[in-house]
């Protein structure tokens, strides 16, 4: 590794939204790989200093490529996973079984594939820095998870008693998979933490709900993509250096725990 390494992160779900902001945020600092089941090209050219691969990460093979070419880019210190999907709320009982799989695929699985497809990239340059003793970079992942995977219940709009079960399911193995990251990566000097946003504007939630759900928040506003970028900013900066297995509240004070 020579000093003149530019220090890499993945972001995925980076085509649009809270993805779309970390990777600007974060492009101030990181050559930014922008990682999408959308195709981002105009996405990574239309900001400085980042380049876009198209990634599925239901896909293990897929999120092997990625970290090839994240590997090509320069020296892949940081991590931050933010694609997911979603589902109107339904009841339980009437939860399609497919829809229920293509969730855990995605939110869940999704995750565990490409965390196994990255720690091994991340602990060799984790050590690699750690023998150059530079104090500029902490090597770390980010996890989006979300206030529901908390709550039991995504909206807070009124959908007639109805919750997203198994997306607040699949975030809360979010939550659970972030402390045994932790935990294992610890050792090489790897922090992992998790982001849970409240509600968020954005296509996730239907547009004329924004101001009965604002109207619920405490701090009376839905959050910006941008309020969630400057927490994970936070969390990826050496200024977070002690901080692992933290799950980090960024929602407007509609839930304190
Ligand atoms: N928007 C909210 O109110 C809110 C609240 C809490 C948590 N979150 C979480 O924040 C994150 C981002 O939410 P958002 O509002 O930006 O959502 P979004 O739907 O705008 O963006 C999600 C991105 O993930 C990508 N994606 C979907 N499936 C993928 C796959 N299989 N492989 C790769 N990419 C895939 C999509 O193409 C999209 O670009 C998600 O993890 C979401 O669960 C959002």
């Amino acid at each position: 590794m020579n000093s003149d390494y530019e220090s890499v992160v993945i972001v995925t779900g980076a085509a649009n939204n809270i993805g779309l902001a970390i990777a600007k945020k974060l492009s101030t600092q990181f050559k930014v790989v922008i990682a999408d089941i959308a195709d981002a090209t105009d996405v990574a050219r239309s900001f400085h200093r980042a380049v876009s691969f198209k990634c599925d990460v239901t896909d293990p093979a897929q999120c092997a490529q990625l970290v090839e070419f994240a590997a090509q880019q320069g020296v892949l210190t940081t991590v931050v996973h933010s694609a997911a999907i979603t589902a109107p709320a339904t009841m339980i009982v009437d939860i399609p079984q497919d829809q229920w799989r293509r969730i855990i695929d995605v939110n869940l699985n999704g995750t565990f594939n490409l965390m196994q497809a990255c720690i091994p990239s991340l602990q060799s340059n984790a050590k690699q820095l750690r023998n150059h003793g530079t104090s500029l970079i902490s090597p770390s992942v980010v996890l989006i998870t979300s206030r529901a995977a908390k709550t039991g219940f995504a909206a807070l709009s009124n959908e007639g008693g109805a919750t997203k079960a198994h997306y607040c399911a699949s975030k809360a193995a979010v939550i659970s998979l972030t402390k045994s990251l932790a935990l294992e990566l610890a050792q090489d000097g790897i922090r992992v933490n998790s982001v849970a946003p409240g509600p968020i504007e954005g296509d996730m939630i239907p547009k004329d709900k924004w101001d009965e759900i604002a109207s619920r928040v405490p701090l009376k506003r839905m959050g910006k993509p941008e309020d969630i970028a400057e927490a994970v900013n936070f969390l990826v900066s050496p200024a977070a250096n002690f901080i692992t297995g933290h799950i980090l509240d960024v929602n407007g004070g509609t839930l304190m725990d």
